[in-house]
């Protein structure tokens, strides 16, 4: 992987397009959205769209028309760029959209100017899209063999998108490669965190414990809990076995879901994501009379008050046998969630291994995706 290309490639994305419509379907977007908005919020396209840098869009996730025309309406007349991902080339919703937005950006450059506003991202030595991208000479990023599609956020997949978007990419991979370096240098297992994660939720499985609830406290979160339920569905669900990966943003959630949590079946167990480092210094203001009653929380920052809504709400939920793990992350910045990914990427696939499957396939997948190719998709309507 060329590391100076896929920056070249996102400056270059970055100076002459206001958009990037990235499309592109499981491994092929999760990652990319889940680093952008877990490190610039979940309102990056509207500060971006403020500030004038480049706004990034996610389609092909689905074949609802609705959304294509959203994203197109959004566009408007401004100038933009396509990355396609897709290692099979073949997948039909990515397919669909591309098609869609190949004919757009055709139609608003010409051919010859389209071309250089085209990025592909798929195999390096077979597909529909290679084949395509190489007759009409977009620039080419590898989806690399041998790493399962959501262990490849840290590839070309992930990063030309998250390099767009105006990411340190470098630190990114840093913080995983430190990662990856202390999970290789202790020789006693139990100093490894993310092995200690895997043997936890492995024991909790054991004692009927089925779901994971990944929560935090941030809506930011939110995507890079998407991405999480990909690496462990996929990694973990086969032959009858694995954990179920569902995820929750408090406060927000409490007040749904937190009634089950609290109440009903005990099913599930909760990984608790927390950041140490203040992410915002918003404090409570003064008003001018107390009949809200809420001076007792004169002055204090916001993060306190989240902190506190982390730790009563753990100690509810345990205290009704749901178990809780905690996970701290020192810093949100590109460097911690490099260390991070690697973190979980580390422990599904010991926790696979831990339950006697193949962490790195997913045969799942692709029956629906046979299902609904070119010979046999009208079967279904
Ligand atoms: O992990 C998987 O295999 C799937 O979620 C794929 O990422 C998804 O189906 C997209 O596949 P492709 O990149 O071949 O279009």
């Amino acid at each position: 992987m060329s590391l100076l290309r896929i920056k070249k490639a996102a400056d270059k994305i970055r100076s002459d397009s206001k958009v990037l419509v990235v499309i592109g379907i499981g491994r092929s977007y999760l990652g990319a959205r889940a680093v952008i908005e877990f490190l610039k919020s979940e309102f990056h396209n509207e500060k971006a769209s403020k500030d004038g840098s480049t706004e990034v869009y996610f389609l092909g996730t689905s074949a609802s028309g609705r959304y294509i025309d959203d994203v197109i309406d959004l566009i408007g007349d401004r100038d933009f760029s396509v990355n396609v991902i897709s290692k099979s080339g073949t997948t039909t919703e990515p397919a669909i959209a591309f098609r869609i937005f190949k004919d757009l950006i055709e139609k608003k450059y010409g051919k010859e100017e389209a071309s250089k506003r085209i990025y592909v991202t798929t195999d390096a030595h077979k597909g529909a899209l290679l084949n395509v991208a190489k007759e009409n000479g977009y620039e080419r990023f590898v989806v690399p063999d041998g790493i399962g599609g959501r262990y490849s956020v840290l590839s070309a997949v992930g990063l030309l998108p998250i390099a767009a978007a105006g990411i340190d990419i470098s630190a990114l991979l840093e913080g995983a490669k430190d990662a990856q370096d202390e999970f290789a240098k202790d020789e006693d297992i139990l100093n490894k965190p993310s092995i200690l994660y895997a043997i936890y939720r492995n024991i909790l499985y054991r004692k009927g414990f089925d779901v994971e609830t990944i929560v935090g406290y941030e809506p930011q979160f939110r995507y890079l809990f998407e991405w999480w339920k990909q690496l462990m569905a996929e990694s973990e669900g086969k032959d009858n076995k694995g954990i179920y990966p569902t995820s929750a943003i408090f406060s927000t959630d409490l007040h749904s879901i937190g009634q089950f949590i609290q109440d009903g079946k005990k099913i599930l167990f909760e990984t608790i994501l927390d950041i140490d480092k203040p992410i915002s210094k918003r404090v409570v203001p003064a008003a001018d009379d107390n009949t809200d009653n809420l001076d007792y929380l004169l002055d204090r920052p916001l993060k306190e008050v989240n902190e506190a809504a982390l730790t009563a709400t753990a100690q509810a939920h345990t205290s009704a046998g749901v178990p809780n793990i905690l996970l701290k992350l020192d810093n949100l910045d590109e460097f911690n969630l490099g260390s991070l990914i690697y973190f979980f990427e580390a422990a599904v696939a010991v926790s696979g291994y831990l339950n006697a499957i193949n962490p790195f396939n997913q045969p799942g997948v692709e029956v629906y995706k046979t299902n609904y190719v070119q010979d046999s998709w009208q079967t279904w309507i």
